[in-house]
């Protein structure tokens, strides 16, 4: 039996596996988020251990004897956060999340410490980044840095309360801006850039690597005799390509939730930070992956959803789910700003085109459009980097939508493909990663693609007419940025 932890930022999900891959149960335990300024994110690192244990004790109730036969968990999480823990293994401060904003200012002081930091990296620093985060808690709490003996991504500190152990795979590590992401190993010169040192990182391994077994003590409490190992794990997005089997050159899916993620995975280091690809290991050997993340994407349509104070789910159904065209409207969905391709936490969303005419449905349909061609934006930033993408897998609430998976496929113009029912997300990657750590067994005969349910095709149709939206819609930003701010 395999276990995978996702550490989501809303909740900490559990999926236990059999030796087949088979589900045999899931849990799961919320999570709050603080927001204590405005742009701020924060979570305390005690609740996600809390939630850990609430997850294990649901599935120990219903499956107590595949429980007790686990003999690998894997590790999944956000990534980003700032867990600062000192010389005792104490947190100092609340996490600092992977949407909090407070260090847009520190990313450029990175690059000017450091002119090299693109190339060495192989991206662009984001307020969203761990390293950014070190600069702000340096200059705004200064005591606070002083006192830091390690900084540990949200799964790697739990890792460290399972196991005792200091370490993190690649694929998370990528997102700290710490990691010579090409070389696959923590860079002295972008460390130097934030005044932080070698020592304070933990140890570095592939996702697939065993870090260390339970600890007595959370082995008994958590009813796993065998002191299962715990595999490196991967950043969530990294662990759900090995979900869903993305981990060949070209393999591509799109995740859209909260925010959204066109994902492809490579066999070399392709990197695009001109246009904030997040160029990143993967979370198994001698692989990477891009990424284009959006802040807002489902999180674009729950904000129209308050100011029509109307459900999502009934203002999508209104739409029906033919597509004959886009909308009227266009919509920027830069709500909390933005990453891939401008990188620019300060700006802001807009909705131009309206007219007397405008209703709720064409206010609705523009938001499907504009979160549509920022996952468009994405792949155009993939593709100058060198990456051809075939076709998509399509996973997250997004998908319950009909018209925006038209909508998607026709943007991106590739077939959208749907996964057969299943848990292919973040936690049962990482079940796969705590089967492969414990087995020993390779990445490529564990982390097979799902079947098919269905494909959706680009409307032949309204082709033209999205083809030339999306180029209005990309003289937007250009056009507002300098005035479209908060
Ligand atoms: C990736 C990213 C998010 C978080 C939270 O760069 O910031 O996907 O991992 O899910």
């Amino acid at each position: 039996m395999y276990l995978g932890l996702d550490f989501g930022t809303s909740s900490v999900k559990g999926v236990l596996i059999d030796d087949r891959q088979k589900i045999i149960g899931t849990a799961s335990s919320p999570l709050k988020v603080s927001r204590p300024h405005d742009g701020w994110s924060e979570q305390k690192p005690e609740d996600w251990w809390k939630a850990a244990h609430a997850v294990v004790k649901t599935l120990r109730k219903s499956k107590p004897k595949a429980i007790a036969a686990v003999d690998g968990i894997g590790l999944s999480g956000q990534q980003h956060g700032a867990t600062l823990i000192d010389k005792a293994g104490h947190v100092l401060r609340p996490c600092i999340l992977w949407n909090d904003a407070r260090s847009f200012q520190e990313c450029k002081d990175i690059l000017a410490r450091e002119p090299r930091a693109l190339a060495i990296s192989g991206n662009i620093p984001l307020a969203g980044f761990t390293a950014p985060k070190l600069v702000w808690v340096k200059k705004h709490e200064p005591r606070v840095f002083d006192a830091v003996d390690k900084v540990l991504l949200p799964k790697d500190y739990i890792r460290y309360r399972m196991t005792g152990e200091f370490a993190s795979d690649m694929s998370d590590s990528s997102g700290t801006y710490w990691l010579d992401v090409a070389k696959r190993q923590w860079s002295d010169d972008l460390l130097r850039a934030t005044d932080m040192r070698r020592d304070q990182m933990p140890r570095l391994c592939e996702g697939t690597d065993a870090t260390g077994r339970l600890t007595a003590a959370v082995a008994k409490a958590w009813g796993m005799p065998k002191r299962p190992v715990v595999a490196g794990g991967g950043g969530d997005n990294a662990a759900s390509a090995c979900g869903i089997g993305a981990v060949t050159d070209g393999a591509a899916f799109v995740s859209i939730g909260t925010s959204g993620v066109m994902f492809v995975s490579n066999d070399r280091f392709s990197p695009n930070a001109a246009r904030a690809v997040h160029a990143f290991c993967h979370a198994v050997p001698d692989t990477w992956h891009q990424m284009g993340v959006i802040l807002s994407a489902t999180a674009s349509l729950e904000w129209l959803a308050g100011v029509l104070r109307t459900p999502a789910p009934q203002l999508t159904k209104a739409l029906g789910t033919k597509l004959s065209g886009p909308s009227s409207a266009l919509f920027l969905p830069y709500l909390s700003g933005e990453r891939t391709p401008v990188g620019d936490a300060q700006v802001r969303g807009l909705m131009m085109g309206l007219g007397h005419e405008t209703d709720a449905r064409t206010m609705t349909h523009a938001v499907l459009d504009g979160v549509a061609f920022a996952f468009r934006d994405s792949l155009v930033a993939l593709q100058d980097a060198g990456t051809s993408v075939k076709r998509v897998m399509a996973v997250g609430g997004g998908t319950k939508s009909e018209l925006w998976l038209r909508i998607i496929a026709t943007a991106l113009g590739v077939p959208v493909d749907l996964p057969a029912s299943g848990d292919v997300g973040g936690a049962f990657g990482a079940a796969r990663l705590g089967l492969m750590a414990a087995t020993g067994a390779s990445y490529r005969s564990v982390c097979t693609p799902p079947k098919i349910a269905r494909t959706i095709r680009p409307e032949a149709k309204a082709r033209a007419a999205y083809e030339d939206a999306y180029g209005r819609y990309q003289r937007i930003y250009p056009a507002i940025k300098e005035i479209n701010r908060p």
